[in-house]
């Protein structure tokens, strides 16, 4: 048996530009991994057999909204057996923290972390490029939950780029309850755009302001004003409300991850953040600290 975690992720950045031939869109984007997600634990039995997966949901919505066998983690156990004629019988558990549609990469990283685990449980040492081409095939944000830690990540995201996390700040997650579709945001934000992606931001610009102060990040996302102006009442409601929040209660830097639905505020003063915890549980269900992973194999604390 073999416990492995998953990670969440937020983007502190996110830039989209155009629709390409593939039907994916080109990104740049800087992404965190967080020291907080969810837990797999994985079995081989000695015979061949099936894969069973079963999951604990400690996240909202509480009832998971598909059945095992659409889960990204059981296909990735399947892709990997596939590829490589492992063909013992498997128990995986998954204890899901992550909430579904999040912004956060729950899926994603579920997804990796069966990759990751199956090639240490069934020796298999498929090399890191190996591994990369499976996670691709299961997803765009897949390849980065392979070495999670902070990353330049471009293409369709499966171009990752390692950088060094961030010290001495803290992370305030707030999700506002409602889940966000990523396939239905892109085909939006394709529809409302009427001229070019924002200019980029030079790389090395993007990478150099990591390590400087969070109040002067010149990071955004690309999906935030889109939803604060064409989002549905509610929703822009929401983001707004928090984010503003975030900023009033101290943090330096706010934004939005992915394509939403989660929130997060980086606070440099952790009496700050705690302060803001506090007060945003009087309106919000979700709320949580947490900090970045440093690249560390698949250590996370809970
Ligand atoms: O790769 P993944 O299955 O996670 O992507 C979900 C959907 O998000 C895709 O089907 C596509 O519509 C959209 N997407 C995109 N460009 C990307 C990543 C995702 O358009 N770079």
């Amino acid at each position: 048996m073999l416990t492995w975690e998953a990670p969440a992720k937020i983007n502190l950045h996110l830039r989209v530009k155009g629709l390409r031939a593939d039907g994916y869109h080109g990104l740049e984007s800087i992404f965190l991994a967080l020291a907080w997600g969810d837990t797999l634990r994985i079995d081989a039995l000695k015979g061949p057999g099936g894969c069973e997966l079963s999951r604990n949901c400690f996240c909202p919505p509480g009832d998971l909204p598909f059945p095992p066998e659409q889960d990204l983690a059981y296909r990735a156990a399947l892709l990997f057996r596939e590829k490589t004629g492992f063909d013992r019988a498997l128990r995986i558990e998954l204890d899901k923290r992550i909430p579904l549609g999040a912004g956060l990469g729950g899926g994603s990283s579920d997804a990796a972390a069966v990759l990751l685990a199956l090639n240490r449980l069934a020796g298999t040492g498929l090399s890191a490029a190996a591994l990369g081409a499976l996670a691709e095939t299961l997803g765009s944000d897949v390849p980065f939950f392979l070495s999670p830690g902070t990353a330049l990540v471009y293409g369709r995201g499966e171009r990752v780029i390692p950088l060094d996390s961030p010290r001495n700040i803290r992370v305030v997650l707030v999700n506002p309850g409602f889940s966000s579709d990523t396939a239905g945001a892109f085909r939006l934000l394709d529809a409302e755009r009427d001229g070019p992606a924002p200019e980029d931001i030079p790389r090395e610009i993007l990478v150099r302001a990591l390590s400087g102060s969070p109040g002067l990040w010149p990071y955004g996302n690309d999906f935030l004003p889109l939803f604060l102006e064409k989002g549905k009442s509610g929703e822009a409601e929401a983001y707004r409300g928090i984010i503003l929040s975030l900023k009033a209660l101290g943090a330096e830097f706010a934004g939005l991850s992915g394509s939403g639905s989660t929130c997060f505020g980086i606070f440099t003063d952790g009496g700050a953040a705690d302060r803001a915890v506090r007060n945003l549980l009087e309106r919000w269900n979700f709320v949580r600290i947490t900090f970045p992973l440093a690249r560390s194999g698949n250590a996370v604390l809970q």
